[in-house]
């Protein structure tokens, strides 16, 4: 990996959770569950949950503000809105839309990514090329979820895993590189899906059947995953020339611990070199690896140079990584 002006990269970042805590507790209250069970299966311990007034649009505008102002720019600087969701405020129009109002901006193209969890990893990708074709100089990448309104929360087999939460990326020249990127589907929809849409129109009568919310078959979706983010980070390896031992800080989606955990002993990444925060935010989709990376920055666990690798998976089946240089 070489440096050079001639790139896009990271220019300020920024995150944000919603102040309500749902613990494994509180969820014990709800569903058959225990903290126990949580806990062994998924290292989760507790997540954040929206107000019923905070909307996904609104948790989004928090991350991009504070990645604006990390990046030392104004809402103003903004040229394109890139939104990675799967709880969007409405069909249309998109989120990345009322982000825009949010922020003041007119006249700014903005896009919603509808790739789950994988979500900001497509957004981060194709800022990455409308910053380096010179179209645009100042693009947001946002993952930013209310999973609460789509969580079915009688089905104790997903309620338990996810939360609401936003994180944000500004995308310019120059900035922490963004060396490589790459994103894929392998189409797969009884692993994970939302059903509500022009297949199961949401009528008069069907309203309230719960064709809305995430239906999801965990152990079809960890068998995916784990298979198809080894063959991605070897492809990642190689092509950067690099070994895992060269990999600085890892930053995967935040989907399961023991998945996680298992993933970066058959890569060979050191367990340390991984960030997670799993056991306070739970899956927070596509807002999961940009909450983290954040994390990482302001606790201090980048030094300029680090190599960072970030991955993410989810609905589609979709998959992604991105590898920046601090
Ligand atoms: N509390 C207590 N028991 C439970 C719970 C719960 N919350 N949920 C399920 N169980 C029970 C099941 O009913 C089952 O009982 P049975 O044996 O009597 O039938 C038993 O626990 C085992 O259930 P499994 O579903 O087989 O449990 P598993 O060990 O596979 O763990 C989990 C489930 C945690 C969901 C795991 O499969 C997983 O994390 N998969 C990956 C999910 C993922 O990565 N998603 C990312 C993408 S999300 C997105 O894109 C929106």
């Amino acid at each position: 990996m070489s440096s050079s002006q001639q790139h896009a990269g990271i220019l300020g970042i920024g995150s944000y959770a919603p102040e309500r805590i749902l613990t494994n507790d509180d969820l014990t209250k709800i569903v058959d569950t225990s903290d126990e069970w949580i806990v062994s299966r998924t290292g989760i311990k507790e997540r954040r949950i929206a107000r019923d007034d905070e909307y996904t649009s609104d948790i989004a505008t928090q991350a991009a503000l504070r990645a604006i102002e990390d990046a030392g720019l104004t809402p103003e600087d903004i040229d394109y809105v890139l939104l990675g969701t799967a709880s969007p405020d409405n069909p249309f129009p998109n989120t990345a839309a009322w982000v825009c109002k949010n922020l003041g901006l007119m006249d700014t193209p903005a896009l919603d990514v509808s790739t789950a969890c994988s979500g900001f990893l497509f957004c981060l990708e194709l800022a990455t090329g409308l910053v380096e074709s010179g179209r645009y100089k100042n693009v947001l990448a946002i993952g930013a979820e209310k999973l609460s309104s789509i969580v079915d929360y009688t089905d104790r087999t997903t309620c338990v895993l996810f939360g609401d939460g936003s994180g944000a990326a500004l995308v310019g020249m120059g900035g922490h590189r963004i060396h490589q990127t790459r994103c894929a589907t392998d189409f797969n929809y009884d692993a994970l899906y939302i059903e509500a849409g022009s297949r199961c129109p949401v009528t008069k009568d069907s309203k309230g059947n719960g064709s809305h919310l995430i239906r999801m078959n965990g152990r079809e979706v960890y068998r995916f995953v784990v298979s198809k983010a080894v063959t991605l980070m070897e492809e990642c390896f190689e092509r950067a020339g690099i070994s895992a031992e060269d990999i600085d800080l890892f930053v995967p989606h935040q989907a399961n611990l023991n998945m996680l955990e298992f993933l970066v002993k058959r890569l060979e990444i050191p367990a340390e070199k991984m960030m997670v925060n799993i056991q306070k935010f739970g899956n927070t989709s596509s807002a999961s690896v940009p909450i983290a990376l954040d994390q990482a920055y302001r606790e201090g666990r980048l030094k300029k140079g680090d190599k960072v690798l970030l991955l993410a998976f989810g609905g589609g089946l979709s998959s992604g990584y991105a590898l920046v240089e601090w």
